[in-house]
């Protein structure tokens, strides 16, 4: 049975499809299976090609439940679920049965405001710190930002997945044949983050 990833969350624009992507991708940088699962009914799933992993239209219920249904086939595979801003109800759906649940999150008070209620909903999950800056000042005044956190909540911070102009590229139509090396080093160190907590969750 394929492992199974969501990506939710209520705020929008924090990274959901960007990371989605990008797993995928670092995926396939390990020689695993990806499927990139679209199920934000206000997006158009991107087209496989040129990808080099899976990509699945879950935008209504019914296909959500064939595509989830398919996944739980599949020895082998990664199915990661790519969620939409605002969708209580489906993330939940999505939660239920995901077995690692990611919450990105921006290095805004507003962003931060907003997935400490969503880690509160989805006592499972992780926040990832999406986009998060490079620059050491910018990365400081990040970290405080986290450091106001109460303990167990803060407990539940991944490690960042920092910007990178270059994972716009992972959008594109046809994405081009060979990756910037940031990008692959972001996807590569953001997979092996999320394998390892595929295995604590199997441990
Ligand atoms: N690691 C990153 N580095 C730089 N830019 C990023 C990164 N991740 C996402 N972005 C940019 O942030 C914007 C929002 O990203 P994305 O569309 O993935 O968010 P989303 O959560 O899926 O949004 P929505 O809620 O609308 O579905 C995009 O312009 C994307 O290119
Ligand atoms: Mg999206």
């Amino acid at each position: 049975m394929a492992e199974i990833i969501c990506i939710i969350g209520t705020k929008g624009g924090s990274g959901k499809t960007t990371l989605s992507h990008l797993l995928c991708y670092g995926l396939h940088l390990q020689d695993r299976r990806g499927a990139c699962v679209m199920t934000d009914e206000y997006r158009t799933p991107l087209r496989p090609e040129g990808r080099h992993y899976v990509m699945a239209d879950a935008r209504t219920p019914e296909a959500r439940r064939k595509v989830i249904a398919k996944l739980r086939d599949l020895r082998e595979w990664i199915g990661v679920l790519d969620g939409g801003a605002n969708r209580t109800s489906i993330d939940l759906s999505l939660y239920e049965v995901a077995d690692v649940v990611l919450l990105p999150f921006r290095d805004s008070a507003e962003d931060l405001r907003v997935v400490m209620h969503d880690m509160e909903r989805y006592p499972r999950a992780w926040a990832l710190p999406s986009q998060w800056p490079t620059n050491r000042w910018q990365q400081e005044a990040a970290t405080r930002l986290l450091d106001t956190m109460p303990a167990p909540l803060r407990s539940r911070v991944l490690e960042p997945v920092y910007a990178v102009s270059s994972s716009k590229l992972l959008l594109q139509a046809t994405p081009p044949e060979s990756m910037p090396i940031p990008l692959n080093n972001a996807a590569r160190a953001f997979s092996r983050q999320v394998l390892d907590l595929l295995a604590r969750t199997q441990a």
